[in-house]
């Protein structure tokens, strides 16, 4: 047997662990353990009931994900796990499986084919495989609704959310839960049923009886309107209802055929991908493990708007006190207020208690002086994008702050380098590129400049995490990775409406290719007056003679600046709604006639190819100056901080699945249509073509991969 899977003896009952670090997965070898124990076990007359229970932190978190590639290239053909939880279920003894840590997917899988499931405080259980673009696909979709109900096995199959302990145990998933020591437990429970006849998963039917139509029914709405585009929850719901309609067989066998469907797909390889590229990123080439991040006990922010206060609730969410300092009363009143509102929502809403409310507000102290930023281990700046503001805020913080405080800017744009250069400390000073609303988004853009040490790197890494966010190393350019991107793409969009197509058919485009929302309308929500302020701080930089957007500067000018004026490219209601603006639209038509650009109806597939062309051409060049890591940490950014859809894997991604050379031709020609100034394509993308190699291939070998 494997060393993979043990068996031992404790007196009459045998106990098998799985040992296959770091999170039990079913790897080759795993599941082939499991089964030769459980005959060893069978054939041992002393045996009287088998105990299976996970070695380390966790039972089993799942199949192996990293098998799913090498089955889909046809390098390793598919494990089917069903035979071997065949023999668990078809066992003489009973099989009673202990949980702690998570049994998700084909761990929960394995745990529903034993005879009965034991589980600690604090365990979770789930198929969470439809967040991988999957579907349960050994027989979970056909044993959960026998155990847990109908209702229930779709949500957790559909849906992927993992379950606590005690809602387990209500639900019939698991029959016990174990306080203390869980082997010690999951043995005595084993030998209280040792002897009896063990119930068989496949045969309790009794949940099925009954099922209400109307369950499947609603359950595909929801998966339409939350899961946008996505195959897998359909298919996960699918194969539950077959467990209602069919023999438990036949039901595993249209499991399997919508699993492979589901395997095959481009989608679910975009969503391995992105699991993946959460992990990856937080690696970093040149940062050893050996360098320590500082540790952050104290923060405290400079700037209560927008950004400063949703800065503020991450930390204090994440236990961690902080100071936030404003310039005037009313300006420090206005933040503190949004930030109890947004509380007090998410207490009426019943997200939170109205302890953990009151236990959060009283980490944040508001306050107009510097006081106690002296205590701060990192200090965040977020006041208004000027440079030659930060550049007094920072040289004011340099005189304040400990040695040994970081400095981060939040800026969205500016010179990391520039705004270091107002303090007598480089090196302490980084960019900390949070995402609006930031105590809702989980990117973490973070920018080295030139001198920033390697600790203050790792700190803001791990800090990243510690808040609850996904951190992506950037370079120091204008932008960053994921602004730097962006404004290629918003500027397509822009050109596209004076050429002739409405700003709802552009929102429209975006929107059905799957983005969160269309380019115009995160426009609006972000305010067209910071892209104002900004286009204002790098006009010195642009080259004249370069075709421009004409109308966000004019509706600038009269105070559209999107929702929080209620006008911008769309109208704005009171809630927030949007509706066409049909004085935006003629703004747009007269500037684009006194421009002299010719009006047309023009396609959606060219509003995608031309807003997503321009991130993908784009994302390539920050790539080939090194500005992103790895193509991945642009997929990250693009996914966690844009609204990318995830099962399209991020845009350099969904590049190498449309094909690289068709990307670059369909970009040649945008450049023979409107000049290599806006679109000359990448010298890396033109490199991967002429290799015949892929965004993916790029990544491989670099440390991370
Ligand atoms: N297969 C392969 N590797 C896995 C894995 C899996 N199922 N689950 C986690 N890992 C790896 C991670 O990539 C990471 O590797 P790294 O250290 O090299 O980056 C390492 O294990 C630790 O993972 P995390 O950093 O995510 O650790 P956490 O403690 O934060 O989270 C977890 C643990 C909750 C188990 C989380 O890793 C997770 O959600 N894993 C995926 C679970 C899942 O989706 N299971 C279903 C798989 S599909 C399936 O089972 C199909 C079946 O129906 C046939
Ligand atoms: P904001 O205008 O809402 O808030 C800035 C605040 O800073 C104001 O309340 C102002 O009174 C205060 N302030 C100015 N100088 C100060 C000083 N010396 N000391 C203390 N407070 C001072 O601006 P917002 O949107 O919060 O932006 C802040 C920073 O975050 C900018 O650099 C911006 O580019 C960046 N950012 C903004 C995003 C957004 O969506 N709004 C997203 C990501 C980054």
């Amino acid at each position: 047997m494997p060393d993979l899977v043990k068996l031992s003896l404790h007196d009459d009952i045998a106990v098998i662990t799985i040992d296959n670090p770091p999170v039990n997965a079913l790897g080759p070898g795993v599941p082939e353990g499991i089964a030769e124990a459980i005959k060893a076990a069978g054939a041992n007359e002393k045996i009287r009931a088998i105990v299976m229970i996970g070695a380390g932190q966790t039972f089993i978190a799942g199949a192996d994900i990293r098998e799913f590639g090498k089955i889909v290239s046809g390098t390793r053909p598919r494990l089917d796990l069903s035979p071997y939880l065949r023999v668990i279920e078809d066992a003489r003894k009973p099989v009673v499986v202990a949980i702690h840590g998570t049994a998700l997917g084909g761990g929960l899988e394995t745990a529903m084919s034993a005879h009965y499931r034991v589980i600690a405080p604090g365990a979770q259980v789930g198929q969470p495989e439809v967040k991988l673009g999957l579907i349960p696909g050994a027989g979970g979709t056909q044993r959960l609704p026998r155990l847990a109900g109908v209702l229930k096995a779709v949500e957790m199959c559909a849906v992927g959310e993992s379950i606590k302990a005690e809602e387990a145990v209500s639900l019939g998933i698991a029959d016990r839960l174990i306080e203390g020591d869980l082997l010690a437990g999951a043995v005595a429970f084993a030998r209280e049923f040792a002897g009896h006849s063990a119930p068989k998963t496949r045969e309790r039917n009794e949940k099925l009886q009954a099922t209400n139509p109307v369950i499947f029914a609603a359950a595909r709405d929801q998966a339409r309107k939350r899961g946008r585009g996505m195959i897998a929850p359909l298919a996960a719901i699918d194969a539950v209802e077959a467990a209602t309609q069919l023999p438990f067989d036949e039901g595993c066998a249209r499991e399997a055929e919508l699993f492979n469907k589901c395997l095959f797909s481009t989608q679910s390889k975009a969503l391995i991908h992105a699991f993946f590229g959460e992990r990856t990123v937080a690696k970093i080439p040149g940062i050893p493990k050996t360098i320590k991040p500082l540790e952050i006990r104290r923060a405290a922010i400079v700037g209560a708007g927008t950004m400063g206060g949703g800065i503020a609730m991450t930390y204090a969410n994440a236990g961690i006190p902080v100071i936030v300092k404003e310039t005037n009363k009313e300006a420090l009143d206005r933040g503190i207020s949004t930030v109890h509102n947004n509380y007090a929502t998410s207490v009426a809403k019943g997200r939170l208690s109205q302890q953990s409310m009151d236990e959060r507000l009283s980490r944040i102290t508001p306050q107009l002086s510097y006081d106690g930023f002296d205590q701060a281990d990192i200090i965040v700046e977020a006041v208004f994008e000027s440079m030659a503001v930060k550049k007094q805020v920072f040289s004011e913080l340099d005189k304040i702050a400990r040695p040994d405080c970081i400095l981060a800017s939040n800026t969205s744009s500016l010179d990391i380098d520039e705004i270091a250069s107002a303090t007598s400390r480089p090196d302490m000073v980084i960019g900390n590129h949070f995402f609006s609303p930031a105590n809702v988004m989980r990117l973490l853009e973070v920018v080295r400049g030139r001198e920033t040490s390697s600790e203050v790197i790792a700190t803001s890494m791990a800090l990243g995490k510690k808040l609850g966010k996904i951190a992506v190393l950037a370079g120091n350019c204008r932008g960053f990775i994921g602004n730097r991107m962006v404004a290629p793409y918003l500027r397509e969009a822009q050109f596209l409406v004076e050429e002739g197509a409405s700003v709802e058919q552009v929102n429209q485009a975006l929107y059905d290719f799957g983005m969160a929302m269309g380019p115009l309308a995160m426009d609006d929500l972000t305010g067209l007056d910071v892209s104002y302020a900004i286009r204002r701080e790098f006009e010195r930089l642009e080259k004249p003679g370069v075709r421009k957007p004409l109308v966000p500067d004019l509706l600038c000018e009269q105070r559209r600046f999107g929702q929080k004026t209620g006008r911008g490219w769309s109208k704005y209601d009171a809630n927030r709604q949007p509706s066409p603006d049909p004085e935006t639209a003629e703004l747009i038509e007269r500037s684009a006639r006194q421009a002299g650009i010719a009006r047309r109806k023009i396609a959606s597939d060219e509003i995608v190819d031309r807003c997503i062309y321009a991130l993908v051409n784009e994302g390539a060049r920050i790539l080939e100056e090194g500005i992103a890591l790895r193509s991945i940490d642009i997929d990250i950014t693009y996914l966690y901080g844009y609204g990318f859809p995830a099962w399209r894997g991020g845009p350099m991604f969904y590049a190498d699945t449309v094909g690289v050379h068709r990307v670059l031709a369909r970009i040649e020609e945008l450049e023979k249509e409107h000049g290599p100034d806006l679109w000359a394509p990448a010298a890396l993308l033109q490199n991967l073509v002429a290799r015949d190699r892929s965004f993916a291939s790029f990544d491989e070998g670099k440390e991370g991969s």
